[in-house]
């Protein structure tokens, strides 16, 4: 007997647990972190170009091939493809999204599990202690707490228990769940942070550093970078927006949920930068644009002013509720496939898939330690390849993420006929006005950004 599929409760449900699947440290880490590398305005809008353009189209792409089929990537793929050009090769797709999606949660959560750290450190009293001097907490966070692999793995473990028993309960009675509470929490705690900069000094320059593009500042890799970074924050290119699609319902609009979903992605990326500037600004430290700024220059200038203590563990427990929204995403891509493809029943599935990742990631978690820790943490991973956790992050974000929605689009825009497609968007949406837009978009758009994205890196430019 196989278990009744999993179904989200309603429209509401969907979009707050997909929301809470791209909001993650994509937004509240590196989004902040490689807006400061690029110089801000003109990078900040090309960034919101390749949400609209790229990620926009390409998540409209796996949400209807996840509907159509009420399967996860493999079977999707399967299904659709039997008939058309390539057949069962495109399997391969799913495949490669499963792979994807175990990698990144191996190291993902690892970082996520700094949160809980950080959180904990904050309530007891010392991370304002830490905190009171930058060069303090930059060696405690550099050489004692990533050297320390008991740490490392508990913070991990932890981490990942929390991810698996929300995926074990299922799509609607646990990751439906889970989203319903965490996502409102999130934005609350979000708004209260951006009024609270709103009052301090350095929030009219932040505005202007975000809003005022100077286009000779940019690069040709700062636009590979927006872009690639447009896929790993809206969670595309490995079938979690395809998975979560699959239960979906057929009576909404696919194109309206990615809209939304992207809209307000970009918002909270935004509200993070506005928050991290205002206050980086307000004090004189000087803004290493590093990788690691969440963990060593936010709290030092947060601890400063009034309330610090308690502003410092919000701050930590909002990017935790994040990425929690997006590790459950990551884990529920690898469950489905082994309840869909293996017959297997969803507490099987979640907990043997759950800590296989959890034991693979205690690898990554032990290589923070030692020498090139520090620089191999790079959420995307451009130039850091020292280590299993730098490893990871750059076969995930530099190969597994684009190749997956180069792979995508050209499916759906070349593959499957206009009608299946047409026919698919349009249900539980109407005639769809904009259809021709959306064929144009994932017919050349895409394909042509993301191939950039590939061809970038096969020449070892790697968005530099
Ligand atoms: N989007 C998340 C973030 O911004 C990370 C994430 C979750 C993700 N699921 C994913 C990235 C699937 C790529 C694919 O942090």
């Amino acid at each position: 007997m196989t278990e009744p599929r999993g179904q989200w409760s309603g429209r509401l449900g969907f979009i707050l647990a997909a929301t809470g699947s791209a909001i993650g440290l994509g937004n509240l880490w590196k989004f902040p972190y490689i807006t400061l590398e690029n110089n801000g305005g003109a990078f900040v809008l090309v960034y919101i170009g390749a949400v609209a353009l790229v990620g926009v189209p390409i998540m409209i792409a796996e949400i209807l091939m996840g509907r159509r089929t009420q399967m996860s990537p493999v079977g999707a793929f399967k299904a659709m493809a039997a008939d058309r050009p390539g057949g069962a090769a495109w399997q391969g797709v799913g495949w490669l999204g499963v792979l994807a999606g175990f990698t990144i949660l191996s190291y993902y959560s690892v970082v996520a599990g700094w949160t809980i750290h950080y959180t904990w450190l904050a309530l007891n009293g010392h991370l304002s202690e830490l905190a009171s001097d930058p060069a303090v907490l930059g060696n405690y966070f550099g050489n004692e707490f990533l050297a320390s692999g008991p740490q490392q793995v508990l913070y991990h473990v932890l981490f990942m228990g929390l991810t698996t028993g929300a995926v074990f309960f299922g799509v609607k009675g646990g990751i439906e769940r889970v989203a319903k509470i965490l996502m409102p929490l999130l934005f609350f705690i979000l708004v209260i942070l951006v009024i609270y900069s709103t009052t301090t000094s350095g929030f009219g320059e932040a505005i202007r550093f975000l809003f005022h593009p100077d286009f000779s500042t940019l690069t040709t890799g700062s636009v590979l970078e927006a872009l690639g970074h447009a896929f790993f924050t809206l969670s595309l290119g490995m079938g979690a927006m395809l998975t979560y699609g699959s239960y979906i319902g057929r009576d909404f609009s696919i194109p309206k949920a990615a809209l939304q979903i992207s809209f307000l992605d970009t918002l909270i990326a935004l509200m993070a930068c506005i928050i991290m500037f205002s206050i980086i600004n307000t004090s004189n430290i000087e803004v290493n644009k590093s990788a690691t700024i969440l963990f060593t220059t936010i709290p030092t200038v947060l601890v400063k002013l009034p309330g610090g203590g308690l502003l410092n563990a919000l701050f930590y427990l909002l990017i935790g509720f994040a990425a929690l929204t997006s590790t459950i995403s990551l884990l529920e891509v690898v469950s489905s496939f082994a309840i869909d493809e293996l017959g297997w029943t969803r507490h099987r599935a979640t907990l043997t898939m759950g800590s296989v990742i959890t034991v693979f990631g205690v690898l990554n978690a032990l290589s923070l330690g030692g020498h090139g820790a520090l620089s191999s943490i790079n959420l995307i991973g451009r130039e850091s390849t020292q280590g299993v956790f730098g490893t990871m992050d750059y076969l995930a974000s530099n190969w597994f993420l684009p190749v997956g929605g180069f792979l995508i689009a050209l499916f759906c825009g070349w593959v499957l006929s206009k009608a299946t497609t047409r026919q698919e968007l349009e249900e539980g949406h109407g005639t769809m006005a904009g259809y021709g837009i959306w064929s144009f978009l994932i017919r050349f758009v895409s394909p042509l950004a993301v191939g950039a994205i590939i061809v970038s890196v096969i020449l070892g430019k790697e968005y530099q």
